[in-house]
């Protein structure tokens, strides 16, 4: 391999690009130019094909028994492969649905789907409102001034989904949770990462997590109340109770997959608004738009940053001979600025429409919790805007360092209080 082509391979698997939008939408743009569909082969990570236009991830992820979820789910070293499978035996500590596939995935979904539904969803607006106004109420009590990002964004996607889930008042959930979600995306961020080694790291935060839920599945099985937390810890597959391994991985799902990327799409969203102030001014003066800005919002965020695939047989794609065997990553934020899909796609535009982006996957995958996340963020600006007049960035807006899912860790604001924007109560 000649020295570009391994720069550009350690680009693709690398940190440092990830923590940088310009950097990455660059990289992005070059391949879905040349090489859409690329052998990659980072020195730290088994090869990979990274699979960059909408259309063929859409392809890939609407062939579900050519292009399995297991085993490969998300890019890991080498190292923490290696390590995770010596320990555990499988690819990932945890056995979440996501790294699922036929029957065996549609059982494992259809325990909380439900949940997730609109119309399930619509029924937790009063609930989901309530926490809304405490957070705007808190932006007013801290003064005019905060970490959005930190103070805010952080916390009100994992109160929703602790409400959802049944655990609000499960002593310290919140701010144990909050941490170990962060640590769960952060083996490479040096403010969160607990081991230098990826494999150490992951082993290490993901059975704390399990050691914190054995406590609240045990109780939910003593004494199943009606909330999702009892729903899990009760459920059976093909007449048998689920396993602990499958019970604590759907609790670990729903509490890091429901909040990291929500809030990760809250805060980057606001930025995106403050970039961009003739948006901001759309969104205030129709606030009905508020609704298809939430995908925009994705869209422009995309706090995924990949998934895995892995080929059951031999594959053309776009002319490529993906053999039985290959996985492919696919880039999300990449599809997400595809110029044969989206006009100008590098523009933030709240009144994006059709907006067909596919920050949430597509096919049998497709992210269980699309319409809680986008009520939401929709309810949360809809308080946000009507309450606070005028809002400006007050510093750096850092981008927390991940591969894989995630989003701003720091967006300093500073913003008029008007306690007389009263909500609507
Ligand atoms: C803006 C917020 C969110 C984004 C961008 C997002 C994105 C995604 C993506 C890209 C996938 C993979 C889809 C695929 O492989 O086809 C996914 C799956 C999933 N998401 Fe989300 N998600 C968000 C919010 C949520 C919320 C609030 C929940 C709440 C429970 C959630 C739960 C899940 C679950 C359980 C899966 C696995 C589904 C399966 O494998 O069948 N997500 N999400």
């Amino acid at each position: 391999m000649t020295e570009n082509a391994t720069q550009l391979d350690d680009a693709i698997a690398d940190v440092d690009v990830y923590s940088d939008p310009e950097q990455y939408h660059a990289l992005f743009a070059t391949l879905r130019k040349n090489e859409p569909v690329r052998w990659t082969q980072p020195s730290k990570y088994r090869p990979f094909w990274a699979v960059t236009k909408h259309a063929d991830i859409s392809e890939v992820q609407r062939k579900p028994a050519i292009f399995l979820s297991a085993p490969r789910t998300q890019l890991n070293t080498i190292e923490a492969e290696d390590k995770i499978r010596a320990v555990t035996g499988r690819n990932q500590v945890q056995r979440t649905v996501i790294s699922t596939d036929g029957e065996e995935h549609a059982a494992l979904r259809g325990i909380a789907q439900s949940w997730f539904l609109p119309q399930s969803v619509r029924k937790l607006e009063d609930d989901i409102t309530q926490i809304a106004r405490q957070f705007v109420d808190q932006m007013v009590e801290l003064g005019g001034r905060c970490d959005f990002s930190q103070d805010i964004a952080v916390w009100y996607p994992l109160r929703v989904i602790l409400r959802i889930f049944g655990l609000s008042d499960a002593p310290d959930a919140e701010k144990i949770l909050l941490r170990m979600s962060k640590q769960i995306n952060g083996a490479f961020d040096p403010d969160v990462q607990r081991s230098t080694s990826q494999g150490e790291h992951m082993l290490t935060v993901v059975n704390e997590l399990f050691e914190f839920f054995r406590p609240i599945v045990e109780e939910r099985r003593r004494n199943p109340k009606n909330d999702l937390a009892s729903v899990i810890a009760n459920a059976t597959m093909n007449g048998a109770p689920l396993s602990d391994l499958d019970v604590f991985s759907w609790y670990l799902s729903i509490s890091v997959a429901g909040h990291d990327t929500t809030s990760a799409a809250t805060a980057g969203g606001l930025l995106a608004l403050l970039q961009h102030p003739g948006e901001m001014a759309k969104l205030r003066a129709k606030p009905e738009l508020i609704r298809t800005s939430m995908d925009e919002m994705v869209r422009w965020t995309h706090p995924v940053k990949h998934f895995f695939r892995t080929a059951a047989q031999d594959y053309e794609l776009r002319g490529q001979k993906i053999r039985e065997g290959d996985s492919l990553l696919m880039c999300y934020p990449s599809a997400c600025r595809d110029e044969d899909v989206f006009t100008d796609p590098f523009e933030f535009r709240v009144d994006r429409s059709p907006n067909q982006h596919i920050g949430f996957g597509i096919g049998p995958h497709v992210c269980l919790g699309q319409y809680l996340a986008k009520l939401e963020m929709s309810i949360f600006y809809r308080e946000l805007l009507s309450r606070i007049p005028d809002i400006q960035l007050d510093g750096e807006a850092v981008q927390s360092r991940t591969l894989f899912m995630g989003g701003l860790k720091r967006l300093p604001i500073r913003y008029s209080v008007q306690r007389e924007y009263a909500h609507a109560s």
